[in-house]
């Protein structure tokens, strides 16, 4: 019977202890289990905070910019605005995937696995945008193949990817700027590809079961 008295005023701090304060703002500093004359330097370090300034630095600013030549995957290249930002010097976009990309089967094999995995929900497994999104009701998904989207530079292709455009979302942050590429190849592929006409059979067998001459 002792025990029932127990266990029911433990349940009672326990709701009381785990709801009661919720929300509560308290004005007291929290209980240092750490204290400071005993263990210096361990709660309350030296630092410098994000956007906070600094005394040690000429300029102020506690937030200092990356050295010359460091690698940084959020950050564009500016050394190679084609590879990166689908850019020529000028500012206008390349017409073409960079040189240094070879575009082989295996690329465009990995642009299709990309294009799965992040376009086709919405621009279809054709690309003519009929994606499973459009069932739900997402109708502004354009077809790639229209003379404005089959003739665009490869580059603004690139840029869309990138920062997206209007309701479709920027991919940068899931697709390394090479995958970028590849999607690009393999969506030229499909655009090719609503483009056949006889003259690409080349083999007999295929012809004659299509009948042409
Ligand atoms: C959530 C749905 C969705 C996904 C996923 C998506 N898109 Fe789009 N995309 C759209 C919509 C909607 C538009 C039309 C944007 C507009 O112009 O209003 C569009 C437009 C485009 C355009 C045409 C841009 C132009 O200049 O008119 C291209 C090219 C394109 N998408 C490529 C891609 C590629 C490549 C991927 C995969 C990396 C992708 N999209 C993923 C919804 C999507």
């Amino acid at each position: 019977m002792r025990n029932v008295y127990l266990v029911t005023l433990f349940v009672c701090v326990l709701v009381v202890s785990v709801l009661g304060f919720r929300g509560t703002t308290f004005t007291l500093p929290p209980m240092d289990v750490f204290p400071e004359w005993a263990f210096p330097g361990m709660k309350h370090q030296p630092k410098l905070r994000p956007q906070g300034d600094s005394a040690f630095f000429a300029d102020g600013r506690a937030d200092r910019l990356p050295p010359p030549h460091v690698v940084r995957s959020d950050l564009p290249l500016r050394d190679d605005e084609h590879l990166y930002m689908g850019k020529l010097p000028d500012g206008s976009f390349a017409p073409e995937i960079p040189s240094k990309i070879k575009v082989d089967v295996k690329f465009i094999e990995r642009g299709r696995d990309r294009y799965q995995i992040y376009c086709l929900p919405c621009h279809g497994a054709a690309g003519d945008g009929n994606g499973m999104t459009k069932r739900y009701g997402m109708g502004a998904t354009p077809t790639y193949h229209d003379t404005r989207l089959r003739t665009m530079p490869d580059g603004e292709l690139f840029n869309t990817i990138s920062v997206g455009k209007n309701t479709m979302l920027p991919y940068a942050d899931k697709l390394i700027p090479e995958d970028r590429w590849a999607v690009i190849a393999y969506v030229r592929a499909l655009q090719r590809a609503q483009q056949g006409t006889a003259a690409d059979v080349n083999d007999a067998a295929s012809k004659k079961s299509l009948g042409i001459q």
